[in-house]
């Protein structure tokens, strides 16, 4: 039996997650790229565990005995709109308690430098000008997190223990995850969203990229928006319309965008988003996988199917998260 680690890695990323699965298994067959069912039957029927991350469309095809698809991403939208993704074969996405710290850490950051003005304070410096901003406290501060999932629920209460006034809101009622203990108002539903949205000083986008998902920012939700508001996308580019976007700053809808993430990445040196005064560009950096605590999860997963164990982090795929 062997593992197939297959994915949009550099060489580097690659050398290390293999160093890292080796150095646990031992004596374990690795693939570093898809046999060929015509040409090597023998590898592909070999391949029990796939190790992915975004992997190209069709290459997880001709695995007449792949067991489980185990991501190292946290968002499998991608892997989930491939179409020759094998059926029946358990997908499990990545779940690291490293990339969730790092991604409370962005959004903290984005709330406090909305929140406090530091964004246009950076810009006052550069023309040397020297004007105080308000001060509202953080409790005066409304926070809707959209997305109550590992990194939404763990952002809102992170959020909440900073002092905010935070929502949360998801799509499903009595959806897994979530922190209902929590200082956080647990909202769910299309009519509570419009309320939440009213009223929202920062928008937080965690969101799963879904059909229902795809282009959820777009001129009517933005107009649902509290005029000048702030909006902090981590979770995909294909949530926000990026022309609706453009046209609600050039509007004075929303005061500033935060983007992780977007439709093309890389984003096109030649984008609006670059030069736009009202805009903060991150390179898709806000949470990345941390190779050395995402090597525990897929290794605990690794274990749990050979012994027959419930997988952790199951992707329910129908529902595409
Ligand atoms: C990054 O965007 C991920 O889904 O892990």
């Amino acid at each position: 039996m062997s593992l197939l680690l297959l994915g949009s890695w550099t060489a580097a990323e690659r050398e290390r997650w293999l160093a890292l699965l080796q150095n646990e298994l031992p004596g374990e067959q690795f693939e570093l790229a898809p046999p060929a069912e015509s040409t090597d039957a023998a590898a592909a029927a070999a391949v029990e565990v796939a190790i992915v991350a975004n992997p190209v469309h069709g290459s997880l095809r001709g695995l007449p005995n792949l067991r489980l698809i185990q991501s190292v991403w946290a968002g499998v939208d991608k892997l989930l709109a491939d179409p020759d993704l094998p059926t029946g074969v358990p997908v499990a996405r990545m779940v690291d308690p490293a990339m969730n710290e790092a991604m409370v850490q962005t959004a903290l950051w984005a709330v406090l430098s909305l929140h406090r003005g530091f964004f246009r304070l950076a810009k006052q410096q550069a023309l040397a000008l020297w004007c105080q901003p308000a001060q509202p406290r953080a409790s005066e501060w409304r926070v809707l997190v959209l997305g109550q999932g590992e990194l939404g629920g763990r952002v809102a209460r992170a959020l909440a223990a900073q002092g905010y006034a935070v929502s949360g809101w998801r799509t499903q009622a009595g959806a897994a995850g979530g922190f209902d203990d929590t200082q956080v108002r647990g909202l769910c539903g299309e009519a509570a969203l419009a309320a939440a949205l009213a009223e929202a000083d920062t928008v937080i986008n965690l969101l799963p990229l879904t059909d229902a998902t795809r282009g959820f920012f777009n001129t009517r939700r933005f107009a649902q928006m509290k005029r000048g508001a702030g909006l902090v996308n981590l979770a995909r580019g294909a949530h926000v319309r990026e022309g609706d976007l453009l046209l609600a700053l050039e509007q004075g809808q929303l005061g500033h965008a935060v983007l992780d993430v977007f439709a093309q990445e890389p984003l096109d040196p030649a984008h609006a988003f670059w030069h736009h005064p009202r805009v903060t560009v991150l390179p898709h950096c806000a949470a990345q996988t941390d190779a050395r605590s995402a090597a525990a999860v897929v290794l605990g997963n690794l274990r749990a199917l050979r012994e027959g164990r419930p997988l952790a982090h199951l992707v329910q795929v129908a529902r595409g998260y």
